[in-house]
């Protein structure tokens, strides 16, 4: 039996996933290390330094009881049975394979260290996304040592998304561990198992060999992207044919062979994942000369990009063509609701694009301004913030409405209206708002995949 974990990264995977498995196993404790001393602060006050529903009640419960948060990185490796590695991986900026292939260079040192300060058995555990094979490479790296330190290597992919982490760690589809085929494998694969069975039922915990477990995470990802892909592809055909997205969902998704999530139309996906994995996987079918495949998926990404440019330039053909001075009070700036993550935000090319059209443009986000500021830093001054949805909407011309929190539905938008220039717009980026009632208020309601509701 396991008595000591050590996590490596205290980010959006790594906190939430060792806090909810230091919950559920007392018996065992749980490490969290991380570079970022601010953040190893932050997370060991209780007051975590992400946004997630629930978190801090988990946290609550195993804060100083089983769980702590340090920079000692080498003093932590040695004591531990178990090593998770939830460094991130982002993209490659430079070199072969730039704006597709992974950055493993903090994998890579984090390997490294492990090597230089494990001592007798240690299970090594991959929770970043990492492009398949790279457990060989680890691997590889752990086995180049002289000393009698014995590693073995898993791949336990992390399927939470963001604002619903707690609920996806607590009731998971699937619990994911690929191992080597050998015994030493499949005892290494048993032990990581036994900690989820602390409260996952043992039929959602699938085992198979590492490149499975690698590639169904890419895979996954994928799938998940091209449904989103998919169905905005769809809008744009709805905007042109007097279709509507919303009900070309539900007749689609009441299909059981089809099912609904992952079906609504949008500004196209964000956050750190899609994009990153997708590009990986292209990156590797290149690799592998699988070029048909890749540009199969690339088509995935090439559709989002495309999504976003037409949202604003539907924008700017409704306003008569010109946004110059004109006001845009952008509502929520966040990749999804629920969370002030704003890694790969639609809303930042949007704005950037409003930008250049010499729009003034006001962000308001529950959660995500500081976010928002650092991603749009040196904007100049037709750019501002504000939390107040409503001072954000002041003498606007326009609303752009880029993320789907709740708050956005419950605002009295005739109240807003009533400060608005004349004629005022309202660009429904997630199909949030009842367009039919806002339309009756007095606003020219543009909504994603929707014919518009306009006055003009
Ligand atoms: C996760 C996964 O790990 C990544 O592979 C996936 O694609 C996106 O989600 P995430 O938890 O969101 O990453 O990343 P982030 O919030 O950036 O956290 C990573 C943490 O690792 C940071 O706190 C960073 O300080 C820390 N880190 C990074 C280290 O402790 N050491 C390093 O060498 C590099
Ligand atoms: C995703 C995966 O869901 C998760 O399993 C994986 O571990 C990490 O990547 P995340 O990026 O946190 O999670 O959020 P997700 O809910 O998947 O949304 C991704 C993006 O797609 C968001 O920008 C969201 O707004 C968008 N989306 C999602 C749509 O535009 N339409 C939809 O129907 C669903």
């Amino acid at each position: 039996m396991l008595k000591n974990i050590l996590c490596i990264g205290a980010g959006y995977v790594g906190g939430p996933t060792m806090a909810v498995i230091a919950k559920h196993c007392p018996g065992i404790d749980v490490v969290v290390a991380d570079v970022n001393a601010e953040r190893v602060a932050a997370w060991q006050s209780g007051e975590p330094p992400i946004f997630e529903p629930g978190l801090k009640e988990v946290l609550a419960t195993c804060l100083g009881r089983n769980l702590r948060f340090t920079t000692d990185l080498d003093a932590a490796i040695p004591r531990a049975d178990m090593i998770f590695v939830s460094v991130n991986t982002p993209t490659k900026t430079f070199g072969r394979g730039a704006g597709k292939a992974a950055d493993l260079r903090y994998w890579e040192k984090t390997a490294r260290s492990i090597l230089q300060h494990a001592n007798g058995h240690t299970i090594v555990v991959e929770k970043s996304t990492l492009p398949v094979r790279t457990a060989e490479a680890v691997e590889r790296i752990l086995k180049s040592g002289d000393g009698d330190a014995r590693f073995d290597v898993l791949s336990n992919p992390e399927f939470l998304a963001e604002g619903t982490a707690i609920s996806d760690l607590e009731q998971p589809d699937r619990v994911l561990i690929g191992g080597a085929e050998t015994p030493q494998g499949r005892a290494a694969i048993e032990a990581l198992a036994e900690v989820y069975a602390h409260w996952v039922p043992p039929e959602r915990i699938l085992t198979t060999n590492v490149w499975s477990a690698e590639l169904s995470k890419l895979a996954a990802n994928a799938f998940l992207a091209q449904r989103v892909s998919s169905i905005n592809a769809v809008s744009a055909i709805c905007e042109r044919t007097g279709a509507n997205v919303l009900e070309v969902s539900r007749a689609i998704g009441s299909d059981r062979r089809i099912g609904a999530r992952f079906l609504g139309a949008g500004i196209g996906f964000g956050g750190s994942c899609f994009q990153k994995d997708i590009l990986n996987l292209v990156y590797l079918c290149e690799r592998l000369g699988l070029d048909e495949v890749a540009r199969y998926w690339e088509s995935v990404v090439t559709l989002n990009h495309y999504q976003k440019r037409r949202f604003t330039e539907r924008m700017i053909h409704a306003m008569f063509n010109t946004l110059a001075d004109k006001r845009i009070a952008v509502f929520g700036f966040a990749f999804k609701a629920d969370t002030g993550d704003t890694r790969d935000s639609p809303a930042i090319e949007v704005c950037r694009e409003l930008l250049a059209e010499q729009a003034f443009v006001c962000v308001t986000d529950p959660k995500a301004l500081p976010a928002a500021r650092r991603d749009l830093a040196g904007a100049g001054p037709r750019l501002s913030f504000t939390e107040d949805p409503y001072q954000a909407a002041r003498g606007a011309d326009a609303i752009a409405l880029l993320t789907d929190w709740r708050e956005y539905r419950e605002l009295d938008y005739d109240r807003i209206h009533a400060g608005m220039a004349r004629p005022p717009f309202l660009f429904d980026g997630r199909n949030l708002l009842d367009a039919e009632r806002l339309h009756d208020v007095g606003f020219n309601v543009y909504a994603i995949g929707r014919p518009e509701l306009s006055r003009l």
